[in-house]
């Protein structure tokens, strides 16, 4: 089991790691869109968390969170396969809900695709709610789900 000191904000030099595992992890079959330089603009953008947890000198997962007033959008999740079913994800994403708490925000939302029964079990595991379905979603060929969770509900 990972321990929560093991996450943290990323480094501009993690760029290029995140974008190949949002492509392999999460972009698959819909074209690569978050490249390189997309996610350096997301780690000089204020409004953006981008988390990662490290073994070493490995990056085993990422998360990047944008902020808005009340409620915060996770855009990408993702553990590299051969570190799943370790505790990589719930760790990153109690940072990230002990971030957005800090931050004053209470509402965390995301997608997921339909067809991701694993991504669906885990954030039910951890207490988030779908609350619709979106036909077409992803860029017209997948259908997916929202996803939240009300943060200040359990306090
Ligand atoms: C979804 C994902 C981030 C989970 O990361 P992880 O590090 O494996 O998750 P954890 O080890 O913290 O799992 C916590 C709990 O979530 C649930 N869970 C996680 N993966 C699961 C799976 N494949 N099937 C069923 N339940 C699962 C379990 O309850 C698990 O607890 P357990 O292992 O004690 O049974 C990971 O599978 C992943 O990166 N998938 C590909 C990318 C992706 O789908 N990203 C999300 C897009 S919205």
């Amino acid at each position: 089991m990972i321990s929560d000191h093991e996450v943290g904000l990323a480094r501009l030099a993690d760029a290029h790691r995140i974008a190949e595992m949002s492509r392999d992890f999460i972009e698959y079959g819909l074209g690569w869109k978050w490249t390189a330089a997309r996610i350096l603009l997301c780690l000089r953008d204020d409004s953006t968390n981008v988390a990662v947890a490290r073994e070493g000198d490995d990056l085993t997962g990422f998360a990047i969170m944008q902020y808005k007033e009340e409620e915060a959008h996770l855009l990408l999740f993702a553990v590299s396969a051969a570190h799943r079913r370790q505790g990589v994800g719930s760790a990153l994403l109690s940072w990230l809900e002990e971030t957005a708490l800090t931050a004053g925000v209470g509402l965390i939302y995301l997608e997921a695709r339909t067809r991701n029964a694993e991504a669906r079990a885990f954030y039910r595991q951890h207490g988030y709610s779908e609350i619709a379905r979106v036909r077409g979603m992803y860029r017209g060929v997948e259908d997916g789900v929202r996803i939240a969770k009300d943060l200040w509900v359990l306090l």
